[in-house]
């Protein structure tokens, strides 16, 4: 197939670039570079063709489209990000570069989209009380997680709840300007889909980490930050209780997974949401310990401090991934956090 993956130099679309030339598809990348996360150029796999443009840049994006078979779209700002100056900038690359994208793809002909959306359109995970069943918590109070109550209660009755693995028609919850951009993706690609009778595959990645992910910035994932403060000398700084439940999953598997969704046909004027997770929920705490081991210390603090915002627990079931294409996660923790112990990161 001839492939266009925007955002190809980056952490997750690089290694989906390999894979796929790698497998003898053609490959287009169209990204930025943007300096945020780019601080010196990165290097690309040769065997594709690299345009440095932005996505919100209609003529360069629908030269990229030519001849194009299929989009995996992959170029966004992620993270939390410093604060709310940073608005304009997530809404300018995820929205409006997919926007723009979209139209020229419409204008095209091109009507197969792989889009990398994320586990934070649902803000909290899933959970159950055992009296009230299935339960959506609210935001969790600065006065409970002052005092170091970090579990959310029951939004019905207050008590304890037990963490359970959210599906794909979990309601949407953004929490944060990326998530909320990351949920207007998703609908601005399904009304693309309802209207030109194109497919989607929305992948709503999981916490991702491996070789070259970004360095420490605002915007890099915990395991990033983990890793480059045990570079420096210094602890991982646990946040909570270190007992927050995520589902971190390697690179090459969310990799694989897009291989997959891009030969998937999909279903034609839909957009079908799919968890990328690993399957093997793990603690924070967990992460911090595990990769400081690997590295040679210095071992974790657990800090009891907390970050606005974050959610408690959010693990994945990947079974509607593993029913469609057989997605098949293959990194297990161990190894892989060993081994991202070792990993280059990116500059
Ligand atoms: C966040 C972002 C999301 C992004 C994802 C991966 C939100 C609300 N969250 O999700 O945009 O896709 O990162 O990049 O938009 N932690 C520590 N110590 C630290 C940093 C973080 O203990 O130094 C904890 C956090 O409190 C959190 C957990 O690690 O409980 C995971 O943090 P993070 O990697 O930022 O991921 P998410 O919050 O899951």
């Amino acid at each position: 197939m001839h492939i266009l993956v925007t955002g190809g130099a980056g952490f997750i679309g690089s290694h989906v670039v390999d894979r796929l030339v790698a497998a003898g598809d053609t490959v287009r990348i169209l990204d930025a570079l943007l300096p945020a996360v780019h601080r010196i150029r990165p290097e690309v796999n040769d065997a594709a063709e690299l345009t440095v443009a932005d996505v919100t840049d209609r003529s360069q994006v629908e030269a990229a489209l030519d001849g194009v078979d299929a989009v995996c779209h992959q170029a966004a700002m992620v993270g939390l990000g410093a604060d709310l100056d940073d608005l304009p900038a997530y809404a300018t690359h995820n929205d409006l570069g997919t926007a723009v994208l979209l139209a020229a793809m419409a204008g095209r002909g091109v009507r197969r989209l792989v889009l990398a959306s994320s586990m934070v359109v649902y803000g909290e995970g899933g959970y159950r009380c055992p009296v009230d069943g299935p339960v959506c918590p609210g935001l969790r109070l600065p006065a409970d997680l002052d005092a170091g109550r970090f579990e959310p209660p029951c939004p019905c009755c207050g008590r304890p709840l037990e963490s359970t693995l959210v599906t794909e028609d979990a309601p949407l919850d953004p929490r944060s300007v990326y998530a909320a951009t990351k949920v207007a993706q998703e609908h601005l690609a399904a009304a693309w889909a309802a209207v030109t009778g194109g497919s989607v595959l929305a992948l709503r990645y999981h916490n991702v980490y491996g070789p070259r992910m970004p360095r420490d910035t605002p915007y890099a994932g915990v395991a990033s930050i983990f890793r480059s403060a045990l570079e420096r000398g210094e602890p991982p700084r646990v946040f909570e209780d270190g007992g927050q439940l995520r589902d971190f999953v390697h690179v090459h598997d969310v990799a694989q997974a897009n291989l997959h969704a891009l030969r998937y046909p999909g279903a034609p004027g839909e957009l079908i949401p799919l968890n990328i997770g690993s399957g093997e929920p793990h603690t924070v705490g967990d992460m911090a310990s595990v990769l400081a081991q690997a590295f040679g210390g210095p071992m974790p603090v657990v800090t009891g401090s907390y970050r606005a915002g974050d959610v408690r627990h959010v693990v994945a079931s990947s079974a509607r991934a593993r029913d469609f294409f057989e997605y098949q996660p293959r990194v297990a923790f161990s190894d892989g956090v060993n081994a991202f112990a070792c990993d280059p990161l990116r500059s």
